[in-house]
């Protein structure tokens, strides 16, 4: 049978027998953080985008904070992948990632003014968006757990979990491509401001002035954002499942990260989206056998943002909060998203473990190593004790995380700044010591060592 004439215009037309099963490249790799956030994903994803063809974040939304740091100067990325700055290669915001437009905006506008140009951001149309009543919810909920004594999730209040439950509840829920078409906007827009009017009316604050939403100014606001958004707005699902098929290779950027994993964290202390690299491929859209390696990020010590137990957290005595202090001081722990200070502890490595083994990790990325310097004595937890007894089990759960002690083993500290150095030979013989114990507790080798916050003062392994 002779193929049909097409004009250069036209969509070709598909293989009849093309495989179904991806060719994928050896290199495709997700980056996912081991603890509760803020373990250096942005570094690592920046640091590797240099190996991949493109680079998806598949899930989150600004809720996330990844600071990379090229050649001395910070940037702070929110919505947007960690590997912007390699012009040629599409830095892709996924069909799992809820945006905020507005925030993704000032971003786009923010790398600008610094002379990076976004050309290659490339937005799904299938994303969701955060609208205005999200970010209200988040806030009447959190106080509405306060006003109640209940502990409040200590969330960002980007209205991330308002914006996912309306993913999951569908008919009040807006998705990126609905931003282009002010009809179907418009229509949906009739019946979602009534709703989250009646509904927020309900929950507001007593003795606060709920102004309700209108649909006409929402209508205008949203579409205006919609044809800001228009240039990087795709179908990114078949563009990511071309490139998946024609054997490119893809960085899946993590956001948040696997204790804060909806279904796998520190429940319910956790977010609102599949953090660990079990997300990736749905987040993404593409075949789960595209995720050939997979990396876990971990800091050498633990933090924290938000509610929740941290079996580990450096809180209990004057010393203890000190060495907090210091490692909150060097480490620069305050939020890259809301400022706040991060609540710092020893390694976790009961917690590490279990998250290595549930996102079946090929590699470690250990950060902020060159924080701990100055630290006397090194402790760790690699085991609990748990009713009188001790295990390496972690529950994914914050009601049995209450009741688990952390059981530490001490290594001596180091003294010398290592922030110069390039290779594991340059490292005091303390903090190898540490590292080794790291890698045989968790089961999985050291791939990168990162010794400060610039892409250069890495020790790849
Ligand atoms: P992410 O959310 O996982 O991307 O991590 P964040 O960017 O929120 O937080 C990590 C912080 O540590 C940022 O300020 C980084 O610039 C910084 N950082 C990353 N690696 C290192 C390191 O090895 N040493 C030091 N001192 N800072 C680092
Ligand atoms: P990155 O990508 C640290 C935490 C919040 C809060 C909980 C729920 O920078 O590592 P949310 O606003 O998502 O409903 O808040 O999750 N959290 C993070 N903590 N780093 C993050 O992202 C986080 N994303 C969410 O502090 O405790
Ligand atoms: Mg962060």
């Amino acid at each position: 049978m002779s193929t049909p004439a097409t004009s250069p215009s036209a969509t070709p037309t598909p293989k009849p027998h093309e495989p179904a099963t991806p060719v994928m490249a050896a290199t495709s790799t997700a980056i996912v953080g081991l603890q509760w956030g803020d373990e250096g994903k942005g570094k690592i994803v920046n640091l590797l985008t240099d190996r991949h063809d493109a680079i998806v974040r598949y899930n989150g939304g600004a809720n996330a904070g990844h600071s990379v740091v090229v050649k001395g100067e910070r940037f702070a990325l929110h919505l947007i992948p960690s590997g912007i700055m390699h012009a040629d290669k599409p830095a892709i915001v996924g069909p799992g990632v809820v945006i905020d437009p507005e925030w993704l905006l000032k971003e786009v506008a923010g790398l600008r003014n610094r002379g990076v140009s976004c050309e290659n951001l490339v937005i799904s149309d299938h994303a969701h968006v955060v609208m205005p009543w999200h970010k209200l919810e988040d806030e009447l909920r959190e106080a509405f757990l306060s006003a109640n004594s209940v502990e409040p999730i200590g969330t960002t209040r980007r209205g991330i979990g308002p914006c996912y439950a309306d993913k999951a509840q569908r008919s009040t829920a807006i998705r990126v491509a609905d931003l282009l078409r002010p009809k179907v906007l418009s229509q949906k827009l009739a019946t979602i401001v009534p709703f989250k009017n009646a509904v927020l009316a309900a929950i507001a604050r007593p003795g606060s002035t709920f102004v309700p939403y209108d649909h006409r100014t929402q209508l205008e606001q949203f579409a205006a954002l919609g044809e800001q958004l228009r240039p990087f707005v795709t179908g990114a699902s078949k563009l990511l499942l071309d490139m998946a098929h024609s054997g490119k290779s893809i960085l899946f950027e993590g956001a948040n990260a696997t204790l804060l994993d909806v279904d796998h964290g520190t429940y319910p202390f956790v977010t609102s989206s599949t953090c660990s690299a079990l997300g990736a491929p749905a987040g993404a859209g593409v075949p789960f056998t595209c995720v050939r390696s997979i990396l876990g990020v971990m800091k050498a010590y633990s933090t924290r943002v938000g509610g929740g137990v941290m079996p580990t957290e450096l809180i209990n005595s004057d010393a203890d909060r000190a060495i907090a202090d210091g490692i909150r001081q060097r480490g620069r722990e305050f939020g890259t998203t809301t400022g706040r200070p991060r609540r710092v502890g020893w390694l976790d490595l009961v917690a590490v473990r279990y998250s290595a083994r549930l996102n079946g990790v090929h590699g470690l990325c250990l950060m902020l190593l060159d924080v701990l310097a100055g630290v006397d004595t090194l402790m760790v937890a690699d085991r609990y004790e748990v009713d009188g007894s001790p295990t390496n089990t972690f529950v994914p759960d914050a009601h049995w995380l209450a009741g688990a002690r952390p059981i530490y083993r001490s290594f001596p500290g180091f003294s010398a700044d290592i922030t110069a150095a390039r290779t594991l030979g340059e490292l005091p013989t303390q903090a190898r010591t540490y590292m080794e114990f790291i890698e045989q507790t968790i089961g999985v080798p050291i791939r990168f060592v990162s010794v400060g916050p610039d892409r250069a003062q890495t020790i790849e392994c």
